[in-house]
């Protein structure tokens, strides 16, 4: 790896990220029901009916695991609070053990001398909040901000920074159109309330937070890199939604407070009554917004010419374990082109990047995974250009600290850069863990 800590701006934050119900062990501490556990339970949702009951036993190793990234002297960590665990109904009656637990993690960090990024929700909703609807329903939002009020009135004082949500897209696009994540919706209509929600629900808990005194506060974006397949107009014009709906719905909420016209043309009819005025919420200023990436896609129309019938086509450049072509040159894309058109002096981060991998343990007990290294080498030169081009990129975090509940991919798909045995929970750090943390010593 050539990458050294030293080429980057003093202060620049390396860290790994992960998320609560891919790793905790969502059976563990009186955790409520979320939509991931009855999504789980349906044929052909998740490789092999697997779901976050157990994941990475996170919950009761959470100490060993800080202790590896202290000795590898990782500045910052990125993790999640579970909705669920902290309020079983979603609403109400608050679980004492669930609160501590984040708690005793934040503390834990610091004692450590990693600093805490929480992000609020990374996916799991309560079972009791989906049965009415979950993103669907517009109470969603006041929901949410009573959840973070709660949360943030315990970590808020230790957390170095929080995001509200991770990745809008895969919450309302990704779930409620495409049907392949919880709850598995494939409805126009579904997925146009849930592309709204979820921006407002973004917005009132920011103001909930920052009510509280809270700053640093954020939202963690993902973008994908978007081709036309090939030359023709109908290629284009799906290029051209496809951006639109992924890459610049959700920025351009907040920091313009408008939605993209090509989106709307399909979308408009679909939105709750009164969108139009929920904008002064979305728009609540933000500290920071943290871009999540992994590759580029290649798109065309799909067979039925209707709205949004988007296809992507295997590209030709080397591909990871998801089948995700390898793209480095879009992350300094992205990292310009939203300072350029969106958060101008606004602090970026890059809250996940990373790839998956089949990594095969050797007899000598060594994981080779040097594609992984390579990638990450690639990504971070890709981020010190952006730098260099005058974007204010203050942090990087790899994905994923440990393997970890890939969602509908089950246990299939390893992103760690740490191994993790699901039968014995045996953590043994990859080559590309100890080239990393040694690179951070250059
Ligand atoms: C992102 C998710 C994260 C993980 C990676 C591979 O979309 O935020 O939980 O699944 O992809």
């Amino acid at each position: 790896m050539r990458l050294r800590r030293s080429d980057f701006p003093d202060g620049f934050q390396f860290g790994a990220a992960t998320s609560a119900y891919q790793i905790e062990g969502h059976g563990f501490g009186g955790a409520g029901s979320t939509h991931w556990d009855s999504f789980a339970t349906g044929p052909g949702n998740v490789m092999r009916g697997e779901n976050g009951a157990v994941a990475c036993d996170h919950y009761n190793r959470w100490e060993s695991d800080l202790d590896l990234m202290e000795a590898a002297g990782l500045d910052a960590y990125r993790f999640s609070t579970s909705w669920a665990r902290v309020l079983p109904e979603g609403r109400g009656a608050v679980n004492a053990e669930g609160l501590d637990f984040y708690d005793r993690l934040v503390d834990g960090l610091l004692a450590r001398g990693i600093a805490p990024y929480a992000t609020l929700y990374h996916w799991e909703m309560p079972s009791a909040l989906a049965d009415l609807g979950g993103w669907m329903n517009g109470d969603v939002a006041g929901w949410f901000a009573d959840y973070t009020e709660i949360i943030m009135g315990r970590i808020g004082d230790r957390v170095e920074a929080t995001a509200t949500i991770n990745e809008l897209w895969c919450v309302a696009w990704l779930s409620h159109f495409l049907g392949h994540h919880a709850p598995g919706m494939r409805d126009i209509r579904a997925a146009a309330r849930a592309m709204h929600h979820v921006l407002l629900a973004h917005g009132h808990a920011v103001q909930a937070a920052r009510a509280l005194g809270f700053d640093n506060l954020g939202l963690v974006t993902n973008l994908e890199y978007t081709e036309p397949a090939d030359e023709s107009v109908e290629a284009a014009e799906a290029a051209s939604v496809q951006d639109a709906l992924y890459n610049q719905w959700f920025l351009g909420a907040v920091f313009k407070q408008e939605y993209p016209t090509v989106a709307l043309a399909g979308l408009e009819r679909h939105l709750p009554k009164g969108w139009q005025d929920d904008f002064g919420v979305i728009g609540t200023p933000v500290d920071w917004v943290g871009i999540n990436y992994y590759t580029r896609k290649l798109v065309k129309p799909g067979p039925s010419g209707m709205f949004c019938d988007i296809v992507d086509l295997p590209g030709n450049l080397p591909k990871t374990a998801m089948d995700w072509e390898i793209y480095p040159e879009g992350l300094s894309y992205f990292l310009e082109r939203v300072q350029r058109e969106y958060t101008g002096d606004t602090p970026l981060f890059i809250t996940e990047n990373g790839m998956a991998s089949l990594d095969r343990m050797g007899a000598d007990g060594r994981i080779e995974d040097w594609a992984r290294s390579a990638f990450l080498d690639a990504h971070f030169a890709a981020a010190l250009r952006a730098i260099e081009a005058g974007v204010p990129l203050k942090g990087y975090f790899v994905w994923s600290l440990l393997d970890n509940f890939e969602w509908a991919f089950g246990y299939d798909k390893r992103f760690g850069m740490i191994h993790v045995d699901f039968k014995t929970q045996v953590r043994t750090p990859k080559q590309s863990w100890l080239d990393f943390t040694e690179a951070l010593k250059r």
